[in-house]
């Protein structure tokens, strides 16, 4: 008789970038930094690469599309940059309930030393936690808390 084998797949991540990030790199440097959204994605994937994991990234400044994409549910864990719909969304919100994946929000900037409409979160109650403010090392820290999550 054959030994059981047990294979586990790779974890597989999505990272959904929102609105208005498509243009990182040219937008407000000061806040957000000088990386492209291509050179962050490099930055991501080699990262996720590192830890062994799986990663698709998506952007879009269509809160409908975010919407559609988080149903797909076909990730073990969603990392979500929600950019301005952070403060406004109670659809991706619903979605985030509805597929119960487990979900790290993050930030670039720090949004609670920002404005005070940005502190506010309708993504952080549905989320396991927030990372906000060390730039593109926002996504990196998500993806190693991503990791020790999946891995519990
Ligand atoms: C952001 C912060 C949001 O308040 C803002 O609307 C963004 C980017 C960040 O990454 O710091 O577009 O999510």
């Amino acid at each position: 008789m054959k030994p059981t084998v047990q294979y586990r797949r790779r974890p597989c991540l999505l990272v959904i970038h929102g609105p208005n990030l498509n243009l990182l790199g040219k937008r407000e440097p000061d806040i957000y930094g000088r990386i492209s959204l291509a050179g962050l994605d490099k930055k991501i994937k080699a990262t996720a690469k590192a830890l062994g994991l799986d990663v698709s990234t998506m952007q879009s400044n269509s809160e409908s599309v975010i919407v559609t994409r988080i149903q797909k549910a076909d990730y073990d864990l969603l990392i979500i940059n929600p950019a301005a719909f952070t403060h406004t969304s109670v659809a991706i919100r619903d979605a985030i309930s509805a597929v119960e994946k487990p979900v790290i929000e993050v930030h670039l900037s720090n949004i609670h030393r920002r404005e005070e409409f940005r502190s506010r979160s309708y993504i952080a109650g549905v989320s396991i936690g927030q990372i906000s403010g060390f730039g593109p090392e926002s996504y990196m820290l998500a993806l190693r808390a991503a990791k020790g999550f999946l891995s519990s």
